[in-house]
């Protein structure tokens, strides 16, 4: 197993890519945290996917709860080995429409708290002179969408915020690197309309589809031994649709 015996953290791991990656990571013998403003579907997926996996209620934009629940699993587990920066929310309108609210919602969100979750862990990191940090952006930070001018530019930020991590942190033996995803099937692509959805197949040279499994397996990848010499890297998992 790749992992074995290692601590990992994940946030949004209720649905989705989040819960793609626990499901591999158990399988890979890792002890799994999943965390998530989600209760009700945090502890079903903690469940489903069963083993050494614990849920926990925690807003990754609330610097409180974090540091109250990072606290409370560093006393149950003793460390936190791999971090995986994924929990995201879209809140999409056109620059016309959007309001000052709606940005704020997703920069706070996405950006802010990936920055307080990253900050929290990083120092358990530094003590242990280990560890992984996996960052899910987005290939909309790379390209823009129009619609998703908050949700590009807090992917950006996590794209830029990855890079001085791993610059400020390769010192201590912690990698930080970025997955960006191109279109993954999961509850946050489920509303897009069928129309859209085939045009979007059309800009996808492998005709299909992402599934959060095929996340999963990059992030495996980032999170063990064998990619010990990679860091400050945006890995693009999109069937080719940015090249
Ligand atoms: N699905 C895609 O096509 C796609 C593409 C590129 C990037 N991503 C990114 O992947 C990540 C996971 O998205 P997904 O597609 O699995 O969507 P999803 O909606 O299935 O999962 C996101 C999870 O994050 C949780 N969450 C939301 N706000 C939170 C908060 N404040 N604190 C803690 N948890 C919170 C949700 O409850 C949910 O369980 C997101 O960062 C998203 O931006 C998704």
């Amino acid at each position: 197993m790749v992992l074995e015996s290692k601590v990992t953290f994940i946030t949004g791991g209720a649905s989705g890519i989040g819960a793609g990656i626990a499901k591999k990571f158990i399988q890979e013998g890792t002890r799994v945290i999943i965390c998530d403003v989600d209760a009700e579907t945090g502890t079903k997926t903690a469940q489903q996917i069963g083993g050494n996996i614990h849920f926990y209620k925690m807003d990754i934009s609330d610097e409180g709860e974090v540091k109250k629940t990072v606290e409370t699993v560093i006393n149950e587990f003793s460390r936190i080995d791999i971090l995986i920066n994924n929990a995201g929310i879209t809140n999409d309108r056109l620059l016309l429409r959007m309001t000052k609210q709606d940005w704020e919602s997703v920069i706070g969100i996405n950006l802010t708290g990936t920055f307080l979750v990253t900050k929290t862990i990083m120092r358990y990191m530094i003590k242990q002179r280990y560890g992984r940090i996996v960052n899910i952006a987005s290939v909309i930070g790379l390209i823009g969408n129009p619609g998703q001018a908050n949700y590009a530019a807090s992917k950006a930020g996590i794209i830029g915020f990855t890079k001085s991590c791993a610059k400020e942190l390769a010192g201590r033996n912690i990698t930080v690197n970025a997955i960006a995803p191109g279109f993954i099937e999961t509850r946050m692509t489920g509303n897009i309309p069928a129309e859209i959805k085939q045009n979007y197949l059309k800009l996808i040279p492998l005709r299909r589809f992402g599934l959060p499994e095929d996340v999963a397996n990059l992030a495996l990848f980032l999170s063990s031994d064998r990619a010990s010499y990679i860091t400050g890297q945006v890995v693009c998992l999109d069937g080719g649709m940015v090249m």
